[in-house]
């Protein structure tokens, strides 16, 4: 089927989806709330994984409570205007009880100030840049709320490039990671969640001053491991229609592996990669896994 054109736009100097944009005044003049828990990342670093993980911990391990609605409900995200009747984005997170789980995609220069102001506690997940990106563009293939990627070749170069809806990966990173001196920010790496889940649910949970059993850990652990998120209807956006995010093109927990992208980068692109990779990172003090 023909793919509606999707209308891209930047907001100081990074590409935002059109309808974002448009809505750009409500969502940066967004009302954070001082109990509210922001999850922030780039695209396709592991935030429904933690999106569940924080509402868990917050349900104290309920996994029928956490059934209640999809993630995307639970945690709004307020920088998406999606097109349809259905508000998901600030227009939801306004009609919500505290304490509010958030969702955002945005580099923290454009986060909504309020957030500082309130002095929210978030969580910034953050993931290597090459499995990102080949998640990233397996993404763009099967929601029809992105522009499709073109050749991988094609997205190889726009993603480098910082020309990728919600912009440059490096800047991304290296922004939310200074901000940790400043801001109450938890940084957690997509990979040691894959090596030590239960390791890292627990810096979580303290990091939201909760004090959870071993036990209820346990179960928060199991109910949000790869098979369990793939297998729920409430975390695998199986609930969103065909039309929007086509499943049958690329499941949207898709993978959930370290160094998918050794079967996507070619060695020419690895030698790009890795040398733009050095210009832009050294000093950020991140130290970022490409393999387990
Ligand atoms: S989004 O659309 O930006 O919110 O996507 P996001 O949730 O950040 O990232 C999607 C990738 O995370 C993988 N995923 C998981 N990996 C391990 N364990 C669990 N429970 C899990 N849930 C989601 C998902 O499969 C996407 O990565 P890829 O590499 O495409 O599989």
């Amino acid at each position: 089927a023909q793919r509606i054109p999707v209308a891209m736009g930047h907001i100081e100097g990074v590409p935002l989806l059109g309808s974002t944009c448009d809505a750009w005044d409500s969502i940066y003049n967004f009302q954070a709330r001082g109990d509210d828990i922001l999850i922030a990342t780039f695209p396709k670093s592991g935030t429904t994984w933690m999106q569940e993980i924080v509402d868990l911990i917050l349900q104290e391990g309920d996994a029928q409570k956490g059934r209640r609605a999809p993630t995307y409900i639970k945690v709004p995200f307020i920088d998406l205007v999606p097109p349809k009747p259905r508000p998901i984005g600030v227009e939801l997170a306004q009609t919500m009880k505290s304490p509010r789980v958030l969702k955002t995609h945005l580099p923290i220069n454009l986060l909504p100030p309020s957030f500082w102001e309130k002095n929210v506690k978030a969580v910034y997940v953050a993931r290597n840049a090459k499995d990102c990106m080949v998640s990233y563009y397996y993404f763009h293939k099967m929601n029809k709320m992105l522009p499709p990627p073109g050749t991988w070749e094609n997205y190889f170069s726009a993603f480098l490039s910082g020309d990728v809806p919600w912009g440059s990966w490096f800047d991304h990173v290296i922004g939310w990671g200074k901000a940790m001196d400043k801001h109450q920010i938890l940084f957690i790496f997509y990979e040691d969640m894959i090596e030590d889940p239960m390791r890292e649910i627990r810096k979580v949970m303290k990091f939201l001053g909760k004090d959870l059993s071993d036990e209820v850990l346990e179960n928060i652990k199991y109910h949000t491991s790869f098979q369990a998120m793939k297998e729920n209807p409430m975390t695998n956006n199986s609930t969103i229609s065909n039309a929007v995010m086509d499943q049958t093109i690329s499941p949207f927990i898709r993978k959930g592996t370290v160094g998918d992208w050794k079967t996507h980068f070619s060695v020419a692109q690895n030698i790009i990669f890795d040398e733009e990779y050095k210009k832009k990172m050294e000093g950020s003090g991140l130290n970022f896994r490409t393999e387990l």
